[in-house]
């Protein structure tokens, strides 16, 4: 059963934040041949919205979901060939830069997780609260689904990995429930594994924290995509890839992606000169200069650019905002 996909894209879904990102990417965007590179297209609010700010903009927008890649294919269209669509993991994203002979580009964005899309789309499985096969691939076309995690890792990976990941504080209680309804019957829908979670919790823990699949939800979307591990290589990889005065924003909305992210950044805004020095010579100079102090609410960001030669001048700090 499918919900809303016969709404256009627009209509499914407004893009978190989008006035403040395309403040915050803008300054870098209005040259005459800027790139910017959307790593995660979905359904294209944010590409749009930066095509039609930016008219001189060229953009490329990467989504590992073909589904994505082809509504907001649709809506792209009016933009002709400013807009090139690639289905790849954003890790690969020095790859598919070098293909398309790009050397380096003026902004970035990341808006990281699931689409609307794909959690409207009861057969993906990614919501809790609709019952659909346990398959959670944002790529349908790759690698094992939820299902093959539950039933096949054994208890001990499934441990370690739902505190991790979905800070489920019930996680062995939960996988000791999985283990023993896979030995009699493999789990395959999210009905069966939300009444397993239920049946799992202490009854107090039902009363807080909202659904108590969610976390275990999260974990299992987290595992079954990478999404860590291949974040965890994107964001240098995005961060190589900026221009001098290039532009980086990433919406993040848990706290494992959002601490990857920020020690990427960190990391970067850091002078690496040896303590002491009176004068901090420009090799040592950090190599970004962070917009924003931590994250901003609601929905937890992290900011950063890489400054332009007279801003390294300036930037002896590592984080002026
Ligand atoms: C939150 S949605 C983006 C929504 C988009 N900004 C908009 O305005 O419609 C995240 C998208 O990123 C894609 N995605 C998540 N992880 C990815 C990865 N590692 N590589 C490529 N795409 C990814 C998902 O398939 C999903 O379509």
């Amino acid at each position: 059963m499918t919900t809303s996909n016969d709404r256009p894209p627009e209509a499914r879904h407004r893009p978190v934040l989008l006035q403040r990102c395309l403040d915050l990417l803008g300054p870098a965007l209005h040259g005459r041949d800027a790139v910017a590179v959307d790593c995660t297209l979905g359904l294209g609010g944010h590409s749009e919205a930066l095509l039609t700010a930016f008219p001189a903009l060229r953009l490329i927008a990467l989504d590992r979901d073909p589904a994505a890649l082809e509504l907001a294919g649709e809506r792209l269209a009016p933009h002709g060939d400013r807009a090139t669509l690639v289905h790849a993991v954003y890790d690969e994203l020095p790859a598919v830069l070098a293909r398309l002979g790009v050397a380096s580009v003026a902004g970035v964005l990341f808006d990281l997780g699931v689409s609307s899309m794909q959690l409207d789309e009861a057969d993906r499985g990614f919501a809790y609260a609709q019952d659909a096969p346990l398959d959670m691939r944002m790529d349908q076309s790759a690698g094992p689904s939820a299902a093959d995690v539950l039933n096949t890792y054994p208890a001990g990976e499934l441990v370690r990995g739902l505190p991790h990941y979905g800070e489920e504080r019930f996680a062995r209680r939960i996988v000791d429930a999985v283990v023993r309804e896979r030995a009699r019957e493999p789990i395959t829908t999210s009905a069966r594994l939300v009444a397993l979670i239920r049946e799992a919790l202490p009854q107090a823990a039902m009363r807080t924290g909202g659904n108590p699949a969610k976390r275990t939800f999260q974990a299992l979307r987290i595992e079954v995509n990478g999404e860590l591990a291949s974040l965890e290589r994107a964001a240098p990889a995005a961060l190589d890839a900026l221009a001098v005065g290039g532009r980086i924003v990433v919406l993040s909305y848990q706290s494992l992606e959002d601490r990857l992210v920020k020690r990427a950044l960190a990391e970067g805004a850091r002078s690496t000169a040896p303590a002491g020095l009176p004068v901090v010579p420009e090799q040592y100079q950090p190599r970004l200069r962070l917009l924003t102090r931590g994250a901003e609410l609601p929905t937890p960001r992290l900011l950063y650019t890489s400054p332009s030669p007279r801003d390294r001048q300036k930037s002896r700090m590592p984080s002026s905002a």
